[in-house]
């Protein structure tokens, strides 16, 4: 069922809440794909009702990225809802959700000044703005955030917990392609060409994955091998590679003790890819 309405869809979440059913809350901004099928189905697996909101969230674009040419289809979007079995797709329009006046931010620190949030700036300002307010309308018990978007799963967390929402983010397993490329509503942007060199991005996440396997521990030797595989591809450009605290986001440069993020952003031609890895040591 779609809902574009704010007032009904809280009508609807209220009244679950009298039958006592449990809300699992899957965030997307559409054109979905098997990563957002995955939270999904994770969400029907946990909870009694489930809602996906599909909003391509303006405040979250920087002036020079691609919010009007975000690929969008709602149609085919509830399509797939309603087949996996899907309570509410709710999708409000931006002139309801965004008061002209509106005079909020929510602004998470520390997290968000490496990484993608130094190389976006005011991107998880926009997130966080959007998914407290959706959590708001909604009231679920549990968030369904996909590890694809590591930061974004760690700067959500803290604000959750910083603010006393009562719900529980639930990080789920990156899903991929048959040959590693993670699944991603910007594949789409990407020519034949292109889509054979984002394998780049895996490739070298693997490289990585495979000399920590072997004992490497040293995050300045392991950076190394991952910047030297993605250099040899001649169409990706390198916007960030970093070894980090998987929790606190913060560079590590000396010997790895402990758990760690590996996450890299690679310009595939004008594309901007994302992945990661994480490892427990
Ligand atoms: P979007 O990019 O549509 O992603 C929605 C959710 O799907 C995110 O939690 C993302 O991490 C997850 N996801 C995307 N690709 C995935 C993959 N290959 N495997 C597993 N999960 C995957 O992230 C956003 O939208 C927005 O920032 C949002 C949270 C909706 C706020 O506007």
């Amino acid at each position: 069922m779609l809902v574009k309405s704010i007032k009904e869809m809280r009508g609807i979440v209220k009244q679950w809440g009298k039958e006592g059913l449990s809300v699992g809350y899957v965030p997307t901004m559409g054109a979905l794909h098997e990563g957002h099928q995955s939270l999904i189905e994770r969400a029907a697996l946990e909870n009694d009702r489930v809602v996906v909101s599909v909003f391509v969230n303006p405040t979250q674009f920087g002036p020079n990225e691609d919010f009007d040419a975000y690929p969008r289809d709602i149609e085919k979007d509830c399509a797939l809802c309603e087949k996996l079995g899907v309570h509410a797709v709710f999708s409000p329009d931006a002139q309801e959700l965004y008061f002209p006046n509106r005079s909020t931010t929510v602004h998470v620190s520390a997290l968000t000044d490496v990484l993608c949030g130094s190389k976006r700036p005011g991107h998880f300002d926009g997130v966080c703005l959007v998914v407290a307010k959706f959590f708001n309308i909604l009231q679920p018990e549990r968030a369904y955030f996909g590890q694809k978007d590591a930061q974004q799963v760690a700067v959500v967390k803290r604000m959750v917990r910083d603010l006393n929402f009562d719900l529980e983010i639930v990080a789920c397993p990156i899903v991929r392609e048959l040959d590693g490329l993670a699944k991603s509503s910007r594949n789409v942007y990407l020519s034949p060409q292109e889509r054979e060199a984002a394998l780049v991005l895996n490739r070298s996440l693997e490289i990585a994955k495979s000399a920590l396997d072997h004992g490497e521990r040293n995050a300045s030797v392991l950076k190394a091998a991952l910047l030297s595989c993605i250099v040899q591809e001649p169409l990706a450009e390198i916007d960030y590679v970093e070894i980090v605290d998987s929790e606190s986001l913060q560079v590590l440069k000396g010997k790895i003790t402990r758990s760690i993020l590996i996450p890299i952003a690679v310009y595939i031609g004008k594309i901007r890819l994302i992945d990661n890895i994480t490892y427990e040591i």
